[in-house]
């Protein structure tokens, strides 16, 4: 796993960050031998025992620090397995600019707290903005063990505690590590002083972080930066006209069929080129490349390359959640500001204010009237030319935008784009004349999830069966099925799986709307995604029970009907759903069926007494 991990870090003050992060270098011997010694030297001055390793970090991020106003300083170290950049954002005012700024590209956000203290409003407030710039990983230090005798009783009551917190937010991945930077305890090196800490360091948690399936390698997005142009010298030749710019999300090559947006002109890739002009079999995100079109079309800085087959959404009203980051002015309905969405700008006009959130508490401020700094909020906005934009937590790229003060060119704000607005002038929501009481049958649904071949399929066709046998209709919702009709545009990604589980979910809620038992049988890996279709019953009064097929990974391994586990496990396959891709079990299913349950038959007579009448 060489992949490199993009690290983001999060504090309040004092609690160590920097030294964690000098001790990381340090102890993973990342750090130039000249840098150590000026290091230890002046920790001696201070007259410290070790290392000062924060003088390190603090030292480096001043020089860093003249001439640029964001206030980010990225750091790189490796281990022979694995590259890594930590960006360093310190945790004064302006933090919410510094985390927008430096940690939404993350994979990884770590966030430090003080054994002595533990979760403070601003530890809130960072694991909120993680989860808002959809970082998938999260890693909560519990720094400075040292300072209360390495108690268990002290990490787990941090740990309960911001349990409870993350539970609310949309987090994949959470990991606890109890530490001490100062002294290194389980920073590189597992600590011997916490006998009853089971878990990893915090260098090879970070080493272990999946980060394949977190990209988005689904949707073709190519925002054109500039042209570049070369008129051949002997003449012979045609001129040379590429289309410069960062792959956006997905990948590109030679011989694909490509959209141009917003004229809609169709080509292929001609060529691909890197950097150097090197000809590329692809170019896939993250890589700046040149791309070559078979026709002369007339596509330049602004524009977009796609698939013809997935393009992106195109609207100019769009719903967002913004942070706020000036302190120069307050975000007010009607503000006018220009729009920066990748490589083009447009103006824009905050229409709405729908609420400001209360980042703590979560609570939603319907009356507020402005955003002021570090504030976030739900706006509607509408910009004067057309956006290509698709919903943030599907591309972090194609989703995000700033706002810029049309005079000053200071940026207002960060964006990330939630949807096209759902209530625009032109999509109304019409009431129906049927009550749901007037309906022949009652309906619900029945959500299974559990790994590939634990045997929700069979379950839910014998559930199917025995409801329509009894006379109450049921129709089977099966996530392979799906992925041939409504679902066949998308494939495994973390994105793509949420994306899945939110349409099956829906489906599910208007067949129990219209009085039928909707059965959904889906891996459904991530527990926020099931949580969330959850909610979306309960805000339409519908029952909804979930049921977890528990069967142990070895099993549904020797099961293999289709061979999958036996093609994942030879590396075949990668990012399987119990092999090398996480699942994420439910930690309150309203049932837990078992193999020694009974066949599948007696499983399911299981499900219709849950059910009830
Ligand atoms: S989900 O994760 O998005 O909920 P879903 O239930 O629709 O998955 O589809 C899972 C089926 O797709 C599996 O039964 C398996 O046959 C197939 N499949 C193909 N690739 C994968 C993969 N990488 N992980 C899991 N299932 C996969």
């Amino acid at each position: 796993m060489s992949k490199l991990l993009r690290v983001a870090t999060a504090g309040s003050v004092d609690d160590g960050k920097s030294t964690l992060i000098g001790r990381l270098l340090y102890d993973s011997k990342s750090i130039f031998e000249d840098q150590l010694e000026a290091v230890e030297r002046s920790s001696r001055e201070r007259g410290g025992e070790t290392a000062d390793l924060a003088l390190l970090t603090d030292g480096l991020r001043a020089e860093r620090e003249q001439g640029i106003t964001i206030d980010v300083a990225y750091r790189y170290f490796s281990t022979p397995r694995r590259k890594f950049i930590i960006a360093d954002t310190p945790g004064h005012e302006q933090y919410t600019r510094n985390m927008v700024t430096g940690a939404s590209t993350a994979h990884v956000a770590l966030i430090l707290v003080d054994a002595r203290t533990g979760v403070l409003e601003q530890t809130k407030r960072h694991a909120f903005l993680a989860s808002l710039l959809g970082i998938p990983h999260l890693v909560l230090c519990v720094n400075k063990m040292d300072l209360v005798d390495w108690s268990q009783v002290r990490f787990e009551e941090i740990k309960e505690d911001f349990t409870s917190f993350a539970a609310k937010l949309d987090v994949h991945d959470l990991a606890f590590v109890p530490m001490s930077a100062r002294d290194g305890d389980n920073v590189v090196h597992r600590s011997n002083r916490m006998p009853w800490y089971f878990g990893s360091s915090l260098l090879h948690v970070l080493e272990d972080v999946h980060v394949a399936s977190d990209q988005n390698l689904i949707d073709a997005r190519f925002p054109v930066q500039y042209v570049v142009r070369s008129t051949a010298r002997d003449g012979d030749h045609t001129d040379f006209r590429g289309l410069a710019g960062t792959v956006a999300s997905g990948v590109f090559a030679p011989g694909d069929e490509v959209v141009a947006l917003p004229s809609g002109f169709l080509t292929r890739v001609a060529a691909v080129w890197g950097p150097g002009g090197a000809a590329l079999t692809d170019g896939f995100a993250p890589s700046a490349v040149c791309i070559e079109l078979a026709d002369a079309l007339d596509v330049g800085r602004g524009d977009m390359l796609c698939r013809p087959s997935n393009r992106p959404l195109v609207g100019s009203e769009i719903d967002a959640m913004v942070c706020w980051l000036t302190d120069a002015d307050e975000l007010r309905e009607d503000g006018r500001y220009v729009l920066v969405h990748t490589t083009r700008s447009t103006p824009a006009r905050v229409v709405r204010l729908d609420y400001r959130l209360d980042v703590e508490t979560l609570h939603r401020d319907k009356n507020a009237k402005s955003l002021a700094l570090n504030d976030i909020g739900r706006v509607q906005i509408r910009t004067h030319n057309p956006l290509y934009f698709d919903p943030y937590r599907r591309n972090r790229v194609t989703g995000s935008f700033l706002l810029v003060d049309e005079t000053t060119g200071a940026t207002a704000a960060a964006g990330m784009i939630t949807g096209p607005t759902v209530a625009a002038s032109n999509v109304v929501w019409h009431s129906a004349r049927v009550d749901r009481a007037q309906r022949a049958t009652r309906g619900a649904t029945v959500w299974l999830t559990g790994l590939s071949a634990s045997g929700k399929s069979t379950v839910a066709a014998e559930l199917e069966r025995l409801l329509v046998a009894s006379g109450r209709p049921a129709y089977r919702l099966d996530g392979d099925n799906l992925r041939h009709g409504l679902n066949s545009d998308l494939g495994f990604a973390k994105a793509d799986r949420t994306e899945n589980v939110r349409r099956v979910g829906e489906v599910a809620e208007l067949m129990s709307d219209a009085g039928l038992v909707a059965i959904a049988c889906l891996i459904s890996p991530y527990r926020t995604d099931r949580d969330e279709v959850r909610r979306v019953h309960e805000r339409a009064g519908l029952p909804f029970f979930e049921v977890y097929v528990d069967t142990p990974v070895e099993t549904c391994a020797e099961r293999d009907p289709k061979g999958m586990y036996a093609k994942a496990r030879a590396g075949e396959i990668a990012g399987f759903t119990g092999v090398d891709d996480p699942y994420e079990a439910p930690e309150h299913a309203d049932l837990v069926l078992h193999p020694s349950d009974g066949d599948p038959a007696a499983q399911a007579a299981r499900i219709v007494e849950l059910l009830g009448t």
